[in-house]
């Protein structure tokens, strides 16, 4: 085993999916990961932050400046770059008169959403997706996850989850669903849910808009989590912007920060403005001026160079070149997903953890997507023939199965 893995190993609590570690990384360029044994992956994951490619200059320079001349500021001080951040997303954003906070990471941004939902609507529960994932902590995780796990004991009361569009009875089942827990809970404060679950699974049109109405007639706000899939990722700077519904909040994180540094955010409804006496996400790194910094570069580089419009394109291109090779190659079935937040799907006799490992070997870093799809999300900073090459990979990779 590779010596600092092996001491991560020792000195980290194990825990799934990070400890102990796949291997340790020396280098982070663009669409490469470098290992510190010199190989060198494709980063068809980049765990949703890498928009901008790893280890942006432009970036680094914008940050490099920043902590020159104001590295932090106390909670009771605002900074320019964080109301500049503020301004920059309320700018973007399509529904009514809207007000921001922020947080350093996803999960705790959700913890904000939840808590807006409950001051507004003066109600408890929520309405999630089996399936779902909305970050840990005890709000965040019980969304996620609708069994406890009896070691960990209770999530928040008033959870219910309902069936997602993706599986068996598809979107009708879910708003039946929902329909049902509706009439029977009086106490809904919000439906959150992801607008397209990062597995990749399109929802049919209309289905958000139906739940739109669902939320408007019985009280309830919809939150939206992007925190993977904002930002451009689906090409549009929204990802619900292709669903024909506006939520009451929306959370983004994730690639917010650049790909460097941790920084999520609200953006929701100014009526949820009622309880300035309450600490609704009063983190001390709330407005850290580099982390609104990173953030405020992020978004003027995704404007200035078209990257929402590059995410629908090279999207459009990796789903014809998955689908030609598709004709090739009988493992492959082709990709589903909007602009590049893409999953590739193999063949029922291909076992998603068999085809991960193949990628592997074949210098592409990816994850599952389910029992037999592998995700494929690259930058928007992604060059054709990057995109190509990757293709060029994926075939070798079908051809193993
Ligand atoms: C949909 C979704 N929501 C929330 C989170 C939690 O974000 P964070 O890990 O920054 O707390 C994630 C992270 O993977 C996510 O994918």
């Amino acid at each position: 085993m590779n010596e600092l893995v092996a001491r991560d190993a020792r000195a980290f609590f194990h825990q799934h999916g990070s400890s102990p570690c796949l291997g340790a990384l020396r280098r982070a360029e663009g669409i490469w990961l470098e290992d510190t044994e010199g190989q060198r992956f494709i980063d068809l994951h980049g765990n949703t932050v890498h928009h901008l490619g790893h280890g942006n200059r432009e970036l680094i320079a914008a940050l490099k400046r920043q902590l020159d001349e104001l590295a932090f500021a106390p909670r009771r001080f605002t900074n320019e770059p964080a109301v500049l951040l503020a301004e920059a997303l309320l700018a973007r954003w399509p529904g009514a008169p809207a007000k921001v906070l922020f947080a350093t990471g996803g999960s705790d941004a959700i913890e904000i959403a939840l808590k807006l939902a409950r001051v507004a609507t003066g109600r408890q529960d929520t309405i999630s997706l089996e399936g779902s994932y909305h970050g840990h902590g005890f709000g965040a995780f019980g969304l996620s996850q609708a069994e406890p796990d009896p070691r960990l004991g209770d999530f928040l009361p008033g959870r219910h989850h309902v069936a997602p569009y993706w599986l068996e009875g598809g979107p009708e089942r879910m708003l039946a669903n929902m329909a049902r827990v509706f009439a029977r809970s009086p106490g809904i404060a919000a439906v959150i849910a992801e607008p397209m679950r990062s597995n990749c699974r399109v929802p049919p049109p209309g289905l958000w808009a139906q739940v739109r109405r669902l939320c408007d007639a019985h009280g309830a706000l919809l939150i939206f989590d992007e925190i993977p899939s904002g930002l451009g990722k689906t090409g549009r700077f929204f990802a619900f912007e292709h669903f024909g519904a506006v939520p009451d909040a929306v959370v983004l994180g994730k690639s917010l920060g650049g790909g460097m540094v941790p920084i999520a955010a609200v953006i929701a409804d100014a009526r949820l403005n009622v309880a300035p006496e309450l600490e609704l996400g009063h983190y001390t790194h709330e407005k850290n001026p580099l982390t609104t910094r990173a953030a405020l570069t992020t978004l003027e580089i995704i404007a200035r160079d078209g990257l929402v419009e590059r995410a629908r394109d090279v999207g459009a291109r990796l789903v014809a070149g998955v689908a030609e090779i598709a004709e090739r190659v009988q493992a492959v079935v082709g990709a589903r997903g909007l602009g590049l937040l893409l999953a590739v799907q193999f063949a029922p006799r291909c076992d998603a953890e068999r085809v991960v490992e193949a990628c592997f070997s074949e210098g592409l870093s990816t994850t599952t997507k389910g029992a037999n799809a592998i995700g494929l999300s690259l930058p928007l900073t992604v060059t054709d023939a990057e995109a190509d090459e990757v293709l060029a990979r994926l075939e070798v990779v079908g051809r193993r199965f």
